[in-house]
């Protein structure tokens, strides 16, 4: 089960990048381009908001079966940087980016037929791809 879920949290982390560049992209454009915010609009904010959540939920188990999860806390394992990004700082604010995306697409589904929705996805998924980029193991993945 392991092997499984440590794949498919790999593989979706590029379908998150994507799916979140492709929401971010689309609400500024509408946002420079003046326009009024749609329910095809709110559909492109799931392109983003789909993938973060099923990554959310396959890492929040990942944490408990990984070797380099939750089975390495200590207080040794804040003494170094790799195991500290596993054990803390990654699962920290991943969720804390999880959760601005999710209110920002929230707030946005109920701003549609106004202008605002757009600045809307804009601040909450923009603020939630630089904490998801912060915090990615860049010296794991993607691999080689
Ligand atoms: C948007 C959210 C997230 C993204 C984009 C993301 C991305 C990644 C990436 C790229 C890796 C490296 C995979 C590899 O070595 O090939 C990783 C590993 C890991 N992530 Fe996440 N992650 C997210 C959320 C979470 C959350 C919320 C948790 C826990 C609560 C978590 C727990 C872990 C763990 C334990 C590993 C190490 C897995 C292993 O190699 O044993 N992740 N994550
Ligand atoms: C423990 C896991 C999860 C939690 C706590 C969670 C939480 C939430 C919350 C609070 C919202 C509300 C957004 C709104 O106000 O409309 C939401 C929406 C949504 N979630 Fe999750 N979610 C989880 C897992 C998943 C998974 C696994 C998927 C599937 C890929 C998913 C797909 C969605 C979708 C599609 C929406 C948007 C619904 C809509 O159109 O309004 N979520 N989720």
């Amino acid at each position: 089960m392991y092997t499984g879920l440590q794949h498919a949290h790999s593989g979706l982390a590029y379908l998150v990048l994507l799916g979140v560049a492709i929401s971010l992209l689309a609400a500024l454009a509408g946002l420079f381009g003046g326009k009024t915010f749609t329910d095809k609009n709110r559909k492109l904010g799931l392109l983003g908001l789909i993938p973060t959540h099923l990554q959310w939920l396959i890492g929040l188990i990942l944490y408990f079966v990984s070797p380099l999860g939750m089975a390495s806390a200590s207080g040794d394992a804040m003494k170094d940087s790799t195991t500290r990004l596993y054990v803390l700082e990654h699962p920290l604010m991943m969720v804390l980016a999880v959760v601005l995306i999710t209110i920002g697409y929230s707030k946005a589904k109920r701003q549609v037929g106004t202008t605002r929705g757009f600045k809307t996805i804009a601040i909450f998924y923009g603020i939630g791809l630089v904490l998801i980029l912060s915090r990615i193991p860049w010296n794991a993945w993607p691999g080689n």
